[in-house]
């Protein structure tokens, strides 16, 4: 798909991979609409002629409001970006119920509740794409985000089904699967903090506007699946074809940011 002159609306861009992509788009000649909480650094991502809505995703009114101003200014949604997202490093078995609520309503049912908004208009034009930035962790489970993984695997089937209920109405979906990317991500989790094992491998660590360029040539081939970066894919294959090997790999990461047995319960 050409980006120039598509109206473009993406969630979570008032900073990190959502400010990234619109700066990237918007050299691009896409037409934006943006939205998040924050309204002084949604202004400065969306520039002079981007379309802003503050407001929180995961209330229906937000959504409502959001695809409606952007009807309402453009005509048209081209392409949906569903990136707002955030992160839970607490034990799935021992993490505060309304905090794993909240985090699968911002990265699971607000895509799908934004994609049914926005699907029938580009049902009657017969065009569109879906874009929902899901995580390598959605491909690999990963022991010290094990909500967040299963939040990131559901957008991932999400999005290949949309892809096959919607490809003979000539809408298109794509799964953005990010790996380490350079953002605030980290400090705006929803609980928990990120284990020392894992905040000190690094390596493959990419910028946000890297990771923002490899989504817009994925949105410009009409890809399935944009992993970025792609060396991630290595991991995926190794855990395809080694599963027991990375899982005692990664359980061993894990366990060296855990707490003595029964000390987070309180045991004696
Ligand atoms: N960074 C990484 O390493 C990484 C890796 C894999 C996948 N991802 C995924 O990439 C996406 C973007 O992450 P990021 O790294 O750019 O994170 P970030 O820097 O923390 O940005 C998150 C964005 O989501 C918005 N947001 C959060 N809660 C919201 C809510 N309730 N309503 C509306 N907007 C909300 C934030 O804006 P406000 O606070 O202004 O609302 C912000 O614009 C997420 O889906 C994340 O899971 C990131």
């Amino acid at each position: 798909m050409q980006i120039r002159d598509k109206v473009i609306l993406i969630t979570g861009a008032s900073e990190g991979i959502g400010a990234a992509c619109a700066q990237v788009l918007r050299e691009r000649g896409a037409l934006l609409s943006l939205t998040a909480r924050s309204e002084d650094k949604l202004r400065l991502a969306a520039g002079a002629d981007g379309l802003l809505t503050a407001g929180d995703i995961t209330a229906p009114e937000t959504r409502e409001r959001v695809v409606a101003r952007t009807l309402e200014r453009y005509g048209r949604i081209d392409v949906l970006i569903n990136n707002a997202g955030a992160g839970l490093y607490t034990p799935s078995w021992n993490s505060d119920p309304a905090h794993v609520r909240a985090m699968f309503e911002l990265n699971v049912f607000a895509p799908i509740e934004l994609t049914r908004l926005v699907v029938q208009s580009m049902r009657r034009r017969g065009s569109g794409m879906i874009v929902n930035v899901g995580s390598i962790a959605g491909k690999v489970t990963l022991p010290w985000l094990t909500l967040y993984s299963a939040t990131k695997y559901a957008v991932g089937s999400l999005t290949d089904g949309l892809r096959m209920e919607l490809k003979r109405d000539g809408i298109h979906a794509m799964t953005v699967c990010p790996g380490y990317v350079e953002t605030r991500f980290q400090s705006n989790l929803i609980a928990g903090r990120i284990p020392p094992g894992v905040a000190d491998s690094r390596m493959f660590a990419i910028s946000a506007r890297r990771c923002a360029e490899d989504i817009a040539s994925g949105i410009e081939r009409r890809a399935r699946t944009v992993m970025t970066p792609r060396v991630g894919w290595l991991l995926v294959a190794a855990a395809r074809l080694f599963p027991a090997l990375l899982e005692s790999r990664f359980e061993s990461i894990h366990a060296r940011g855990q707490s003595p047995r029964g000390a987070a319960e309180g045991a004696p």
